[in-house]
C-alpha cells in the first residue's frame, strides 16, 4: 500500500527522492525552509541541474500524488514517513555539521500526532540515528515512533538512474513494524529485485562512510599512480585499463584527474577521520588520502604556473566549473583552488560551463565567465580543462589555436587526444600521460 511520506530539504537528495517515491505512487509532500525553491518546485521548475529530474516533477505534480511546502508542522502532522534531507556539511574541524539535522528532530518531536517512521537519508555519523531516538525519546515523551537509516548512494549528474535502479538500497533498523512500512515504501525497487540490506543503524550509517572513503581513496591511489607514470614516462591509461582487468580491482573509479570534489567525498572523508578520533581508532589512511587529495589540487595549478612561466599578465581559458560533468553543483569542485590559484597570483580568467556558470559567480564574481569555450578561449594564453563535459572532449582544435594567443593546454582530466593536440602544435599536459 502506497504511504503519505514528508520529505524535509528538497535539494539535490530531496529532490530526487521526491520525484522517485512519487513515481512510485507513494504520496509526497516535500518541505523546504527556502520558499523560492518550494515555489520554482510547485511549478514545475527544478532548482538545481540534474538530467531527467523535471520531467519526473512535472509528470509527478501533475499526478497529484507530488506538491512543495514550507509548513514543515502540517506536512509532518499528515504524514506517516518523515524523510530527513537537509544538509549535513563540514564544520571547520571537519566534523559532520549536525544542526541542519537536530532542528528537523525538534520539529518532528513537536507533531508526532501518530505513529511515524523518521528516516535518516542525510549522511550523518555513527550513532546519529541512535541520537535521534534519545532525542525524540526526551522531546516528546511516550509518544509512537521508529527510527531508521536510509543512506542515499545516488551520484549527482546520474540521480534519476541510481534512484531507480540502485545497485543496492541499505535499512538500518530496529523494529519489525517499520521494516513493514520501509517495504512498502521501496515496493516498487523489490519487485524489480534490487538487492536490500537490513541491518542494524550502526552498520547502515557506516556503510555510507566506508564506501565514500574507499571511492575516494581508489581515485586517490590512481591520482599518485598517475603523477609517478607522467614522472617515469609511463601511461597511467594503460596501466588503469589493465588494472581494471583484474576482477578483484575492477576498472571504475581509476581515472586520474585534479583530485576529487563535490558534495560528499571531502566532507565525509573528513567526517570518517573525526568519528575514529572520537572513538579513538586509527583513521590514518583516510587522513593520508585527504592530504593527498590536496596536494593534487595544488600539483594542478603548480603544473599551469610551470608551463606559463608565471600567471601575471596572463589570461587563461577555464572550461569546465562543475565538480563534474552533467550538474551544476560546485562545492569542493576542484575548479575552486585553479581559480584561486591564477588569480592569487595575478592571472586574469575567461571562464566557461555550460551549467554552473551562475553557482560559481556568486564565489568568483571577478571571473569573466563567457557564452561558448570559444569566447573564452578568444586571446587566452593558455586552456585549462577541468570538468569532463562530453563538449570539450570534441573541442575543434583549430578553431581554438586561431582564437588562442598561447598555445598551452593542461587537460587535468585527460579529455584530448594527445597526438592530436600536439599535431596542430600545442604545448600539452595531461595528468599521468609520460
Ligand atoms: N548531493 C549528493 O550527491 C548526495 C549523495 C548522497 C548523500 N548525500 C547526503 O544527503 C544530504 C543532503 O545533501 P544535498 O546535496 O541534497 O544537500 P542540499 O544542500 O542540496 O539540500 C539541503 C536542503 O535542505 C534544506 N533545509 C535545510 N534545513 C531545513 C529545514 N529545517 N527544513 C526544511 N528544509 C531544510 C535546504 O534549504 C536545502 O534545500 C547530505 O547529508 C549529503 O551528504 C548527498
Amino acid at each position: 500500500m502506497s504511504k503519505k511520506i514528508c520529505v524535509i530539504g528538497t535539494g539535490y537528495v530531496g529532490l530526487i527522492v521526491s520525484v522517485g517515491l512519487s513515481d512510485f505512487g507513494n504520496e509526497i509532500i516535500g518541505v523546504d525552509v527556502d520558499p523560492d525553491k518550494v515555489d520554482m518546485l510547485n511549478r514545475g521548475i527544478s532548482p538545481i541541474y540534474e538530467p531527467g529530474v523535471e520531467r519526473y516533477l512535472k509528470r509527478n505534480l501533475e499526478t497529484g500524488r507530488l506538491s512543495f511546502s514550507t509548513d514543515i508542522d502540517g506536512s509532518i502532522q499528515g504524514s506517516e514517513v518523515i524523510i530527513i534531507a537537509v544538509g549535513t556539511p563540514p564544520k571547520e574541524n571537519g566534523e559532520a555539521d549536525l544542526s541542519f539535522v537536530e532542528n528537523v528532530v525538534k520539529s518532528i518531536a513537536a507533531n508526532l500526532n501518530s505513529y511515524k517512521v523518521i528516516v535518516t537519508k542525510s549522511t550523518v555519523p555513527v550513532g546519529t540515528n541512535r541520537w535521534i531516538k534519545e532525542k525524540l525519546e526526551e522531546y516528546a515523551p511516550g509518544k509512537d515512533f521508529d527510527v531508521v537509516s536510509n543512506p542515499e548512494f545516488l551520484r549527482e549528474g546520474k540521480a534519476a538512474q541510481d534512484f531507480f535502479h540502485p545497485d543496492r538500497t541499505v535499512i538500518g533498523y530496529e523494529s519489525e513494524k517499520a521494516r513493514d512500512v520501509i517495504f512498502e515504501v521501496y515496493r516498487s525497487l523489490n519487485l524489480i529485485t534490487v538487492p536490500f540490506v537490513w541491518c542494524s543503524l550502526e552498520t547502515a550509517e557506516l556503510i555510507k562512510y566506508a564506501s565514500n572513503a574507499f571511492l575516494a581513496t581508489k581515485i586517490t591511489f590512481i591520482n599518485q599512480m598517475a603523477n609517478l607514470a607522467e614522472t617515469v614516462g609511463a601511461d597511467i591509461h594503460t596501466i588503469a585499463k589493465t588494472m581494471g582487468m583484474d576482477g578483484r580491482i575492477s576498472p571504475k573509479f581509476l581515472h586520474p584527474g585534479p583530485g576529487y570534489g563535490g558534495s560528499c567525498f571531502p566532507k565525509d572523508t573528513m567526517a570518517v577521520v573525526q568519528t575514529g578520533d572520537k572513538y579513538s581508532v586509527d583513521m590514518s589512511l583516510i587522513r593520508a588520502v585527504i592530504e593527498a587529495n590536496d596536494r593534487q589540487k595544488s600539483r594542478m595549478v603548480v603544473k599551469l604556473e610551470k608551463l606559463l612561466g608565471g600567471f601575471s599578465g596572463k589570461t587563461i581559458a577555464v572550461l569546465g566549473l562543475a565538480f563534474k560533468s552533467e550538474t551544476d553543483d560546485i562545492r569542493d569542485t576542484p575548479a575552486l583552488n585553479i581559480v584561486e590559484g591564477i588569480l592569487k597570483h595575478g592571472g586574469k580568467i575567461q571562464a566557461h560551463d555550460p551549467k554552473a556558470m551562475d553557482n560559481f559567480s556568486k564565489v568568483y564574481p571577478e571571473v569573466q565567465y563567457c557564452h561558448s569555450e570559444f569566447d573564452a578561449l578568444k586571446g587566452a594564453d593558455a586552456l585549462v580543462l577541468v570538468t569532463e563535459w562530453n563538449e570539450y572532449r570534441n573541442l575543434n582544435l583549430e578553431k581554438a589555436k586561431s582564437l588562442m594567443k598561447g598555445n598551452i593546454i593542461l587537460d587535468t582530466r585527460n579529455l584530448l587526444d594527445i597526438n592530436l593536440v600536439r599535431e596542430k602544435g600545442f604545448i600539452y599536459e595531461g595528468v599521468g600521460r609520460g
